[in-house]
């Protein structure tokens, strides 16, 4: 099964190549594709950096020409590339990638394990981003796009930026600030928290300006407390996002505003559900214990007790409610 997964990684490989000599050289992919990359921004030097690319707008033209390079379909299809249909009278094969700008998917050391792929419109009704499958090389809830050229400034900056897609990692490089990876839109998991706990213990979660997935990811910014690391949080202006705020700013301007911006996580969280239970006191009571189940993830004892007295402060509530509620926590081993 080595062998299998050397071929998984061997087809993808080529196929990043494939996709950014496209963006390069045909006339489709420098209309196209290039002329959007540049649209966003993004300089040769850093398109070539991140192997960008183009995939044609046609049903087989990558799975052809890789066939006739001597790829076989078994891998093609394994790595999610070729979409196989058995028909009654004859088996069609499909690019999965068509018509779409590339972004090829890097592990820790380098090698290419899958893509993402956006279109060019602002097709409300068409997924954004179209992603590889899961496969026997690309495991989604170990990856976290950008790592293979953030892991030194991370381990050198003592921090990591958590963003959320691959145009706010890309576009903050180009700006200057390499320690930065993204989730690309899924769930953290404890995996990819694993992956930067070895670098350093302090994350800085980056939110786009949408508020959309705010509420939703304040739950699992929990799993990186419970890993014993630092968190902080830092929110872009309505409407922007890491990759249109450092396209828009210098590089001073950004560092600033992310030292201005990045708060504590517990204090963020308590201030944030505060001001929205709005002294009703039902929410206020799921807020209490919200906020210390957060804290009860904390594998530090003295960390816990300065958060206690410090949301005990915000939320108006004594320093023994709270440790009592910790204290019932701790007992139903949640
Ligand atoms: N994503 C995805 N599928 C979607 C939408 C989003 O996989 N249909 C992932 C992508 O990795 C994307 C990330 O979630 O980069 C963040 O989503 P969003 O903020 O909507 O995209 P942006 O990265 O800001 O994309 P763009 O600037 O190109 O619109
Ligand atoms: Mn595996
Ligand atoms: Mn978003
Ligand atoms: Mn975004
Ligand atoms: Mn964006």
């Amino acid at each position: 099964l080595a062998n299998e997964r050397e071929s998984m990684y061997l087809v993808s490989e080529y196929a990043q190549k494939y996709f950014s000599n496209t963006l390069w050289q045909s006339e489709l992919g420098k209309a196209i594709g290039l002329s959007y990359f540049k649209e966003r921004g993004f300089t040769d030097e850093t398109i070539k950096k991140f192997g960008l690319g183009y995939s044609l707008d046609q049903w087989e033209a990558f799975t052809n020409r890789a066939l006739d390079e001597g790829y076989q379909l078994e891998f093609l299809q394994k790595t999610g590339l070729t979409i196989v249909k058995e028909g009654t009278d004859a088996t069609k094969k499909f690019d999965r990638f068509k018509g779409r700008v590339m972004f090829p998917i890097h592990s820790m050391s380098g090698r290419v394990l899958g893509f993402g792929g956006r279109i060019l419109t602002n097709d409300k009704k068409a997924a954004k981003y179209l992603n590889s499958p899961e496969s026997e090389i690309y495991h989604k809830s170990k990856v976290l796009y950008g790592i293979n050229f953030a892991k030194q400034a991370i381990a050198k900056e003592d921090n990591c930026y958590l963003v959320e897609g691959y145009t706010d990692v890309i576009q903050f490089h180009q700006r200057g600030i390499q320690n930065v990876v993204a989730s690309s839109g899924t769930a953290l998991t404890p995996d990819q928290i694993r992956l930067i706990n070895r670098l350093t213990k302090n994350i800085t979660v980056l939110f786009d300006g949408d508020a959309a997935g705010l509420r939703a990811s304040l739950r699992g910014i929990d799993l990186i407390l419970e890993q014993g690391m630092n968190v902080k949080v830092c929110t872009f202006p309505e409407g922007e996002d890491p990759d249109s705020f450092s396209k828009n700013n210098g590089y001073e301007e950004v560092v600033l505003y992310l030292q201005e911006n990045s708060k504590d996580f517990i204090q963020f969280k308590t201030s944030l559900l505060v001001e929205e239970s709005n002294n009703d006191p039902i929410k206020k009571a799921d807020t209490v214990r919200d906020i210390v189940n957060s804290i009860s993830k904390i594998p530090d004892q003295i960390k816990r007790e300065i958060y206690i007295q410090e949301c005990a402060r915000l939320m108006n509530v004594s320093e023994e409610v709270l440790f009592n509620t910790l204290a019932q926590i701790g007992k139903k081993g949640a």
